[in-house]
């Protein structure tokens, strides 16, 4: 089991179901751990379907610098960031393009001269396959956090996700909730578009909690898509208040972890 020699926790933020808001919650929950103050990184695991350049507003034309064979992380509003999609440069070096087709996550993992950080929070694809194990197999995870809407199909795969995590030994930190509730901008009036308490009782069932509910507001969609998470480090609205009661809990959870438990080792028999 490899630990990153300069990140104390490494935290998933996973579901078993795609276009929940896994990368929504990734970074602005990252963008609210390094508001209360500490040092975060995020690593975008998507290889298929890399996100985070677009959402952290990324642009890197020039590839990557390289220093002693470990690729420099990106920094964008505060954070360290690495993604697939900032590698695939024709002028990333052939090392690092060589090796990238199988196990590229692990490569971005492993391979990135992260600095000393608090938190490294680490936004998987969707399902249980193929990275989510790598992932467990490969360092040390102090948590998962799973991400779900409320609608029946999300949650169902929220437990698929839930379950997986705890065959390998990481602690599920917690449940978001998102798209909860739609308040509509012109009369105030709220609907429940994909239902509800869905995320409450997933968590009461495993004996977890529901760390947050993030409203659907087309807002969140229009700043991931610009570039400029809704997070703002600057000014005060509502999703900054949600990110950061999610990122208090975080925070005490990983404070209250001792050393990780080494994840499990599963055999390929
Ligand atoms: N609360 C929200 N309100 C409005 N739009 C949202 C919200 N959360 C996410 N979205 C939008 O929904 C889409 C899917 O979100 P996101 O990419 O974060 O999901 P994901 O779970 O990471 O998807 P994937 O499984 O493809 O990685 C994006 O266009 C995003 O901007
Ligand atoms: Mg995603
Ligand atoms: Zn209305």
């Amino acid at each position: 089991m490899n630990t990153l020699p300069t990140v104390k926790h490494i935290v998933a933020v996973a579901s078993g179901k795609g276009g929940v808001g896994k990368s929504t919650v990734a970074v602005n929950l990252a963008l609210a751990l390094s508001k209360k103050g500490l040092r975060v990184g995020l690593l975008d695991a998507d290889i298929y379907g890399p996100s985070q350049a677009l959402m952290l507003g990324a642009r890197v034309k020039e590839g990557l610098e390289v220093v002693d064979e470990l690729l420099l992380p990106v920094k964008l509003h505060g954070i360290e960031s690495m993604s697939i999609s900032f590698v695939s440069s024709e002028r990333t070096p052939a090392i690092w393009r060589g090796p990238m087709a199988s196990g590229a996550m692990e490569q971005l993992l492993m391979k990135t001269k992260w600095g000393e950080l608090d938190v490294l929070l680490v936004d998987m694809p969707p399902g249980t396959g193929d990275i989510q194990l790598t992932l467990a197999q490969k360092v040390r995870v102090s948590g998962a956090i799973i991400v779900t809407t409320p609608q029946n199909v999300a949650l169902l795969d929220a437990r698929k996700g839930i379950e997986m995590f705890r065959r390998v030994s990481i602690p599920v930190m917690g449940i978001v909730e998102n798209m909860s509730i739609y308040v509509c901008p012109e009369c105030g009036h709220e609907d429940r578009v994909y239902g509800s308490g869905g995320g409450l009782s997933v968590a009461k069932e495993y004996g977890t909690e529901l760390l947050g509910e993030i409203p659907l507001n087309s807002k969140v969609r229009e700043c991931s898509d610009e570039g400029q998470p809704i997070f703002s480090k600057d000014s005060e609205n509502l999703f900054n208040e949600i990110f950061l009661k999610i990122a208090d809990r975080v925070q005490e959870f990983l404070d209250s972890s001792t050393v990780p438990v080494p994840s499990l080792k599963i055999s390929d028999d």
